[in-house]
């Protein structure tokens, strides 16, 4: 698995640091206020974990199994489960997804919620972003680090569901993408 990883971006340490970071600037912009965390599943479940954490508000969690992606390319179109999601009704939420790459899934996800929640706040927060140009554009209002336009897996993303166990961020070899599967 480690012989599969080009380089190291972020070791457990520094994304724990921006990870505390990003709490305490979402600590105190929601500061007498409740929120509701919304996390993308799978990506996304050992940064929030981290992040839940940090949060020193009162705070509901929320999962919701979202794809877009196969293999190391966005599909274009979104899947996922809508029927779990509880009241929303009045509430401050927060999506939470891992990477921001072409912005399908976040993009989506905010306008679904926006269409169907009647929330009080919609805001999004990702761990990563690449810097690309996207269209339509859409930024995350919270982004813990930006990265080139590498396919990077580690700390809960994944290359065909393996390597969500690393504890570090790391850019996948061209060959282990390229490898037939077994
Ligand atoms: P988007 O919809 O193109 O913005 O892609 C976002 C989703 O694709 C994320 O939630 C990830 O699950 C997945 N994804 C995008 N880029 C990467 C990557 O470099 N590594 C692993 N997963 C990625
Ligand atoms: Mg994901």
């Amino acid at each position: 698995m480690f012989e599969d990883i080009e380089k190291i971006l972020f070791r457990e340490q520094d994304i724990l640091l921006r990870v505390e970071e990003l709490a305490r600037q979402i600590n105190c912009d929601y500061e007498g206020k409740e929120l509701v965390m919304v996390a993308f599943l799978n990506g996304s479940f050992i940064f929030l974990a981290d992040l839940v954490r940090k949060i020193s508000l009162p705070v509901h969690v929320e999962c919701m199994r979202v794809s877009s992606y196969e293999g190391v390319g966005s599909t274009g179109s979104l899947k996922f489960e809508d029927k779990e999601i509880q009241n929303l009704t009045n509430r401050h939420v927060l999506l939470i997804d891992d990477i921001l790459d072409t912005g399908t899934t976040l993009k989506g996800m905010k306008e679904w919620f926006l269409q169907k929640s009647r929330a009080l706040s919609i805001r999004t927060c990702v761990l990563l972003q690449k810097r690309i140009a996207r269209t339509p554009l859409i930024e995350a209002d919270y982004m813990g680090f930006e990265i080139e336009n590498e396919f990077v897996v580690g700390y809960g993303l994944d290359y065909r569901e393996y390597y969500r166990n690393l504890p570090f961020i790391g850019v996948l070899k061209s060959e282990a993408i390229d490898r037939p599967q077994t």
